[in-house]
C-alpha cells in the first residue's frame, strides 16, 4: 500500500490533507513537525512526504536534508507560501521532488503525488532490470551450478562495486582470471582499463619497471621514460597474477604502493597518486609461502582483505557436464560441425576424470574431441589420451582376476568392480548381466552422492524417475534418501 506522510504544524491543514489523500486510498500518517517526521521516516517506509516549509523546530528544508539520508527512496513535496522564494528553488536543488504554493488546490497536490509514484515505479523496474543484466553477464561467461560456484558468484556480486583488494585463490585453470575480469567489468570501474600482469614471468628488475615504470637513465637500457602498469590502470583495476611468485625484494615496494596509493617510477624522486583497484591471484598457498619465508606476512594481510576460493573442478562434479555441454556447442559451432553430445561411455569418462588442469584442461579436451570426432556424437576414442588412459587404469585397478564370473545376486552388497563375464560356449543371460552392471554402478553412485538419489541419478546421466525405478527393483532404495 502506498504510504504518505503529512507534516504540518497547523492541525487544520493536516486534517484537510489527510481526508483528501485518504480518499485516494493512500495510507496517511501525520506529524506535527520535522523532528517527529524524521523519527517516523527512520522507522517505517513512506512513498511520499508532503511537508510545509515553515514550521517551528526542524523546518521543511531541514527535514528535506535529513530525509535524503534517512529515506533516499522517499519523494518529498514541499509546500511554500510564495512560488518564487529562494527556498523553493533551494528545495529542488536539495533533491525535493517538487513544491506547491499556497493557496493550492488539492487536485494539484494529488496529481503531483501520482507523478512521483509513477516515477518510483519506473525506478524500481529499472533497478530490477539492471540487476538482472548484471547477473546475466556474470552467468554468461562463468559457467557453474555447483554450490561452490554459487558462493563464488555471490562473492563477486558483493565485491564488484567496492574498491577493496581481493585475493583470488585456486589451482591453475580454475578460472581466476575470469573471475577477476568479472569483478572489473561488472563493477563501477568497468569503463577504465583492466590490466593483468604475471608476477612470475619477469626477473625482479624488469617486473619492477613494468609495474611502476621508470625514468630515462634509471638503468642501462632505460633510454626513455616508461609508464608503469599501475599508471596504465589508472581509474581501473590491476590484476597481480601469480602473486605468490612476486620476488621477495619487490614485496616491500608493492606493500608501500598498496598502503599509500602512490607509485614512484624507478629512478624518479617523486611519487604519483594512483586510483587503482588491486586484485591478486595465486595458485599457491600464500600462507605456506610466508611460513616458508617466501612471502611477507604484512603483504599477505594487505592483499587478503577478501578471499575468493575457486575449488578445483574435481570437487564440483556437477559442473563438469555443464561445462562440457557449453564448450561442446561453442566449439563445434566454431568448427562448423554438428556434434550434439557425448556417447554414454565418453560422458562417463569425462565425469570420472579428475581434471588436474581444471577447466582449462576440460576446454582443451572438448576442443580435441571436436577436432577428432567425425560423427555427430563424441565417442570415447575421440577423447584426449589422458582421459582415456586414466579410465583404463581405473578399470585395471578395480578389475578382479581376469574373467572371474560374478556370482552375486541382485541384492548383494557393493562389489569392488563391475561384474564382468566372458562369453562362454554356453552363452549367458545378457539382460540379467546388464542389470548386475547397472546395479553395481547405481550403488557406487549412491555412495558418492551420500545416498541422495537425485544426485546419484545425475552422476550416471539417468533420469530421477528411472533411477528410482531401478533402485526399487534392485533393492537399493532402503539405504538411501530422495534428493
Ligand atoms: N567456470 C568457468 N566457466 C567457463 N569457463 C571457464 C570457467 N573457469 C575457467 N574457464 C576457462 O578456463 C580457462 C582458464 O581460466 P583462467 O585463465 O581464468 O584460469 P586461471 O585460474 O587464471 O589459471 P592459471 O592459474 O593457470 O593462470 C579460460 O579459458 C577460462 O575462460
Ligand atoms: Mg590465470
Amino acid at each position: 500500500m502506498t504510504r504518505i506522510l503529512i507534516v504540518d504544524d497547523e492541525p487544520s491543514m493536516r486534517d484537510v490533507l489527510s481526508i483528501a489523500l485518504s480518499d485516494e486510498h493512500y495510507e496517511v500518517v501525520t506529524a506535527n513537525d520535522g523532528d517527529q517526521a524524521v523519527a517516523l521516516l527512520q522507522e517505517e517506509p513512506f512513498n511520499v512526504v508532503v511537508s510545509d516549509i515553515r514550521m517551528p523546530g526542524l523546518d521543511g528544508m531541514g527535514l528535506l536534508r535529513r530525509a535524503r539520508e534517512a529515506a533516499p527512496d522517499t519523494d518529498i513535496i514541499l509546500i511554500t507560501a510564495h512560488a518564487s522564494t529562494d527556498s523553493a528553488i533551494e528545495a529542488l536543488r536539495l533533491g525535493a521532488y517538487d513544491y506547491i504554493t499556497k493557496p493550492f488546490d488539492v487536485t494539484e497536490l494529488k496529481i503531483t503525488i501520482r507523478h512521483a509514484l509513477e516515477r518510483q515505479m519506473l525506478r524500481r523496474e529499472n533497478v530490477l532490470l539492471k540487476s538482472e543484466l548484471t547477473e546475466q553477464h556474470l552467468f554468461d561467461n562463468i559457467i557453474g551450478r555447483s554450490e561452490a560456484m554459487q558462493r563464488v558468484f555471490n562473492l563477486i556480486q558483493r565485491v564488484m562495486d567496492s574498491s577493496s583488494t581481493v585475493l583470488i585463490a585456486g589451482e591453475s585453470g580454475t578460472g581466476k582470471e575470469l573471475v577477476a575480469r568479472a569483478i572489473h567489468y561488472n563493477g563501477d570501474r568497468s569503463a577504465a582499463p583492466f590490466v593483468a600482469v604475471n608476477c612470475a614471468a619477469l626477473p625482479p628488475q624488469l617486473l619492477e619497471s613494468e609495474l611502476f615504470g621508470h625514468v630515462r637513465g634509471a638503468f642501462t637500457g632505460a633510454d626513455r621514460h616508461k609508464e608503469g602498469l599501475f599508471e596504465a590502470a589508472q581509474g581501473g583495476t590491476i590484476l597481480l597474477d601469480e602473486i605468490g611468485d612476486m620476488p621477495l625484494e619487490l614485496q616491500p615496494k608493492l606493500l608501500r604502493v598498496l598502503e599509500d596509493r602512490r607509485v614512484r617510477r624507478v629512478g624518479s624522486t617523486s611519487d604519483m597518486a594512483i586510483d587503482v583497484r588491486v586484485l591478486a591471484a595465486t595458485n599457491k598457498d600464500l600462507r605456506a609461502a610466508f611460513a616458508a619465508g617466501r612471502f611477507r606476512e604484512d603483504l599477505y594481510y594487505r592483499l587478503n582483505v577478501i578471499q575468493i576460493d575457486l575449488p578445483p573442478l574435481r570437487q564440483r562434479g556437477e559442473d563438469v557436464e555443464l561445462l562440457t555441454q557449453h564448450f561442446l556447442s561453442e566449439l563445434s559451432a566454431e568448427a562448423g560441425k554438428r556434434i550434439s553430445g557425448f556417447s554414454q561411455q565418453a560422458a562417463r569418462m569425462m565425469q570420472a576424470y579428475d581434471w588436474p588442469g581444471n577447466v582449462r584442461e576440460l576446454v582443451n579436451a572438448v576442443r580435441h574431441a571436436v577436432t577428432m570426432e567425425s560423427g555427430d556424437v563424441v565417442q570415447a576414442e575421440s577423447l584426449p589420451a589422458a582421459v582415456v588412459d586414466a579410465d583404463a587404469s581405473r578399470q585395471a585397478a578395480a578389475a578382479p582376476a581376469a574373467s572371474e564370473p560374478a556370482r552375486e545376486g541382485p541384492s548383494s552388497q557393493a562389489q569392488p568392480s563391475p561384474p564382468a563375464r566372458s562369453l562362454s560356449e554356453a552363452g549367458f543371460e545378457l539382460q540379467a548381466h546388464l542389470d548386475e552392471v547397472k546395479r553395481f554402478y547405481m550403488q557406487r553412485a549412491l555412495v558418492r552422492a551420500d545416498g541422495v538419489q537425485t544426485r546419484a541419478a545425475e552422476i550416471l546421466g539417468m533420469s530421477f524417475r528411472s533411477f528410482r525405478y531401478y533402485a526399487k527393483k534392485f533393492g537399493l532404495g532402503e539405504a538411501s534418501r530422495d534428493g
